[in-house]
């Protein structure tokens, strides 16, 4: 383990915290008053509270806070030493207690000429190492050097892994889609439902395709089926042996002794370490497919972008600290203000997946109820994440978000330039500006609404005025880049990596576990005995489940 200060074993009552207790007496007041009046108090907030950290612009003056409140909050974030929380991690010290291990995303995207020592070992080496090697087999397979076992240059790369194995890999490329610069397409499948499987292979050559097979751990159901099944259509449909395996899989991976049991040559294996988070990992090896698509030096822009906010994170003071200031206030509504979700709004329809990737970085991070001492939370913890991109979503459930009961603050995303464009209607306009249109909209009108008599002075029948009036104070975030670049996506996702750490380090939680979904796992392969062999699906503990099974059984024809 590298030098640095150590965490504090001392349990600290969160709840019972000054800065706690003066935020619960604060927020009432806040309560009280609307973003209209907040604004007209504070005239200069929406030119002042913003940061500008690498490409984005990041404006939080829609939210409900006064300036007061960021320095109750970040009042909070001295109280629990989230700086020295953060230094820890940036250090290595194995901040991932229930798994004794470091923490180290940040290390993976750290320039070559940096130096990182963990636990001995110079982890700026390996990362670069790893990152040379991916690089010398996406050139291969990008310029048609590689051939698949007839000879033929690969056409089509499929990424079989789920999870962190699968989201941030699918996210990305979809974002990047722009700089896909060969004929050399991906595709995706991690349901271990066969018809992810069967639908994207259906119109697929053998001959030209390719598998990564992503598993950090080399043992997760899904993927090692999905693989194996994958083994069996190429081989099958090639009329090969198992030598054609060589030249159409390759392994990302940890478990270099799992991969080889799976029947792929560890020479084509691209490791990573078991300090890199599966939901933290599409900047590993985990990448591999998006460096296939984009090549090796729109991935170095892409970890470029994570590293410039990292190192804003690390040094920038906690009142100018993007993730800082961006966490703060989500812990703000969901401990004192009691909404349990925000929702994702990208104006981009590149950034389709994006809430979805959201969802595992921070609610497997999150989603905790024991701090990290194993003892039960006194206050909510993860924020549950949805979205849709704009305006998809205005004409799905914005109505909810504009005139509900539930106050769900809002991200909303947009770009400057358009990754593409076209005239409106009547040929004059860009289809980009008004997108964009929409994005200003919306957050105005979340804002500040319309009053019933603005409603009524507009001559609307005096039965549907409230229905028409618009409650506005409904908080929001507006994050802006200049185009959606490698190193832009970088940056975005970085942002949110770090609001998960703030968040979590305040709530005292380990936010790199994931107990919670091991015992799903368990029973499942328990059941699948029961419902597929002549076991007795009772268990007299469960009748709920007996019943199930009974009927699945009968269904089935069991
Ligand atoms: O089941 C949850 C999980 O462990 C995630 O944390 C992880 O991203 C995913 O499964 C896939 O794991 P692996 O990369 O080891 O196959």
């Amino acid at each position: 383990m590298s030098s640095g200060p150590s965490e504090s074993t001392r349990e600290f009552d969160l709840t019972g915290s000054h800065a706690w207790q003066e935020l619960s007496a604060h927020q009432p007041h806040v309560y009280a008053m609307h973003l209209r009046e907040i604004f007209a108090v504070d005239p200069k907030r929406g030119a002042e509270l913003t940061i500008d950290v690498g490409d984005l612009h990041i404006d939080y003056s829609k939210h409900r806070v006064l300036r007061e409140t960021i320095e109750l909050l970040l009042g909070l974030a001295r109280e629990v030493g989230l700086a020295e929380k953060r230094d820890a991690m940036f250090w290595g010290e194995h901040i991932n207690t229930s798994e004794d291990r470091a923490v180290l995303h940040t290390a993976l995207r750290l320039p070559r000429d940096a130096t990182l020592k963990v636990d001995g070992q110079d982890v700026v080496h390996d990362v670069h190492e790893v990152l040379d090697a991916m690089g010398a087999f996406t050139d291969k397979l990008r310029s048609g050097e590689w051939k698949g076992h007839t000879g033929k240059s690969i056409k089509t790369v499929v990424n079989i892994g789920i999870g962190g194995s699968d989201l941030g890999p699918v996210m990305v490329y979809q974002a990047l889609r722009h700089y896909a610069d060969t004929d050399i397409r991906c595709r995706f499948v991690s349901n271990v439902d066969p018809a992810d499987l069967v639908s994207t292979l259906a119109d697929l050559d053998p001959e030209t395709t390719l598998f990564i097979i992503a598993s950090k751990t080399f043992t997760t159901l899904e993927t090692l089926t999905n693989a194996s099944a994958a083994r069996t259509w190429l081989l099958d449909k090639l009329g090969a042996g198992d030598d054609a395996v060589a030249k159409h899989f390759v392994a990302v991976s940890t478990n270099a002794e799992k991969v080889s049991a799976f029947g792929i040559d560890t020479a084509n294996m691209f490791g990573f370490w078991d300090w890199v988070g599966g939901r933290y990992s599409v900047d590993s090896a985990i990448g591999l497919s998006v460096m296939a698509a984009i090549g090796k030096e729109a991935f170095a822009d892409f970890l470029d972008g994570f590293n410039i906010v990292d190192r804003h994170f690390r040094t920038a003071p906690l009142h100018q600290n993007a993730p800082v200031i961006l966490g703060l206030i989500g812990l703000w509504y969901s401990n004192f203000w009691d909404t349990a979700s925000r929702v994702v709004l990208p104006y981009s329809n590149d950034l389709s997946r994006f809430a979805a990737y959201l969802q595992q970085l921070t609610m497997e991070s999150n989603g905790k109820s024991v701090d990290t001492h194993g003892h039960h939370v006194t206050t909510d913890t993860g924020e549950i994440f949805w979205g849709e991109p704009g305006t998809n979503g205005q004409h799905a459930f914005y109505q909810l978000l504009h005139q509900g009961t539930r106050m769900v603050p809002a991200d909303f995303i947009g770009f400057a330039e358009p990754t593409d464009d076209l005239p409106t209607a009547d040929g004059t306009g860009s289809m980009h500006d008004l997108l964009m249109s929409n994005f200003f909209a919306q957050t105005k009108v979340l804002a500040f609404g319309k009053t019933a008599d603005e409603v009524a002075a507009e001559g609307v029948d005096p039965h549907v005025v409230a229905h028409k009036v618009m409650p506005g104070n409904r908080p929001s975030t507006s994050i802006l880049a200049p185009k959606l670049t490698p190193s832009v996506v970088g940056q975005l996702i970085a942002l949110y990596e770090h609001q998960v750490f703030v968040e979590g380090a305040i709530w005292g939680i380990n936010s790199f576990d994931q107990w919670g979904v091991e015992l799903g796992k368990k029973q499942a392969s328990e059941l699948l005995k029961v419902i597929t062999e002549d076991e007795s699906p009772e268990t007299h503990d469960d009748s709920s489940t007996d019943s199930l099974v009974r009927w699945y059984r009968t269904h089935r024809g069991r």
